[in-house]
């Protein structure tokens, strides 16, 4: 009893209090994107618009009054969605395209079905990916990639490229690509190709997430350093520690609970993550924030620009991750 009342009155205060402190200096003090740019008449990909910050920033851009094409590989979720985002902004250009990035086979294909069909392409917003493979540690994309650096780098450069010219005869021009506070975590990348006979995959040093996201960075500069006469505006950023179905995989992988970590964590990351539509605000400041054309390739965080790591700040990494990933998805440059 003397126990209970001892936390009622000392331990729980302090709890709250720190809490408190937490709150104010992580999540209310994120910034949110008021501008209130409007988007008639443009268009814009968000890739993995079906979940996530990816869904939220389809949202507001349909908000705006875009064409907004959903780039998903569930075509099903992604159908809901896109049923959810017309009817609550009355915006009935909110289209499904199937896009799997851990196939280059399946992104020529999109990308030649949006060259086809559409006549202009303002934006695009490199959102998609993966933290872990959710299947088996060691997993490989069709083409023979690291699951999780092939879908979120290799899958977006071949993505990009493909659709240069048709954003680069838009309006807007720009390019946003979604990376991650966790690039500072990657090691210096080897790039060595190897015979998939002997290794694991053909790049057996390009794999997990940290590296993904700092070629995501890279990729973002470079783009941005070879693309500076055609006015295209290319950009990085981490969106933040968010609560979203991200951790799934991440929370459980490898874990031997499986699927039951990550509801036991979801009280926690609830409190202590900042939320979807939170989430979203420096991906809408990167692709619509007119400040923003001043600071191509750069990385952003919270809606402002933000150091990357020294790896990331590297313009011979960049061009010679670029050659590698030209040889990787087998196009000309
Ligand atoms: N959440 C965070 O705390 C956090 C922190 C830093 C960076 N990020 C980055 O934010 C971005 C969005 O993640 P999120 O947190 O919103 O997670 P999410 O809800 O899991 O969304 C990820 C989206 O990517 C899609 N996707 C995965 N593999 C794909 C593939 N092969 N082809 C096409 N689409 C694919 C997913 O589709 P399915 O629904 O079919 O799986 C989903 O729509 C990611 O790039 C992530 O690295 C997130
Ligand atoms: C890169 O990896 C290859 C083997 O795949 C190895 O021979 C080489 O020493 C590595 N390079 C560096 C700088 O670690």
């Amino acid at each position: 009893m003397a126990c209970l009342s001892a936390i009622i009155k000392w331990v729980l205060p302090i709890l709250v209090a720190l809490y408190g402190v937490y709150y104010w200096q992580f999540i209310a003090s994120r910034r949110y994107f008021t501008s209130d740019v409007v988007l008639d008449g443009k268009t814009v990909i968000v890739t993995g618009a079906n979940s996530g910050i990816g869904r939220v920033t389809a949202l507001d851009l349909a908000k705006r009054g875009a064409r907004v094409i959903l780039a998903c590989r569930n075509l099903q979720k992604a159908e809901d969605v896109a049923k959810d985002i017309k009817s609550s902004t009355g915006n009935s250009e909110v289209v499904v395209r199937h896009l799997d990035l851990s196939s280059l086979q399946s992104v020529r294909e999109f990308a030649q079905q949006i060259i086809e069909t559409e006549d202009r392409l303002d934006i695009l917003i490199n959102n998609a990916g993966v933290a872990a493979a959710a299947m088996k540690a060691g997993a490989v994309t069709k083409d023979n990639f690291d699951f999780v650096f092939g879908t979120n780098h290799f899958g977006h450069f071949l993505l990009t490229n493909l659709l240069l010219d048709l954003l680069k005869k838009s309006a807007l021009k720009r390019v946003v690509t979604v990376s991650s506070l966790a690039h500072e975590r990657a090691p210096q990348p080897n790039m060595t190709r190897e015979d998939p006979s002997v290794a694991n995959f053909l790049y057996p040093h390009l794999e997990n997430y940290p590296l993904s996201k700092l070629a995501n960075v890279l990729f973002a500069r470079e783009l941005a350093r070879r693309e500076k006469a055609s006015g295209l505006i290319s950009t990085s950023l981490h969106p933040g520690a968010i609560f979203t179905p991200i951790w799934k995989t991440i929370v459980d992988h490898r874990s031997p609970i499986r699927g039951v970590m990550y509801y036991m964590f979801s009280p926690l990351m609830w409190m202590l993550f900042i939320d979807e539509t939170a989430g979203a605000q420096t991906t809408l400041h990167c692709a619509l924030d007119e400040s923003v054309a001043e600071f191509s390739g750069k990385y952003f965080d919270n809606c402002a620009e933000y150091e990357p790591s020294t790896f990331a700040q590297d313009d011979e990494l960049a061009k010679e991750l670029w050659t590698v990933s030209c040889e990787a998805t087998g196009l000309k440059c």
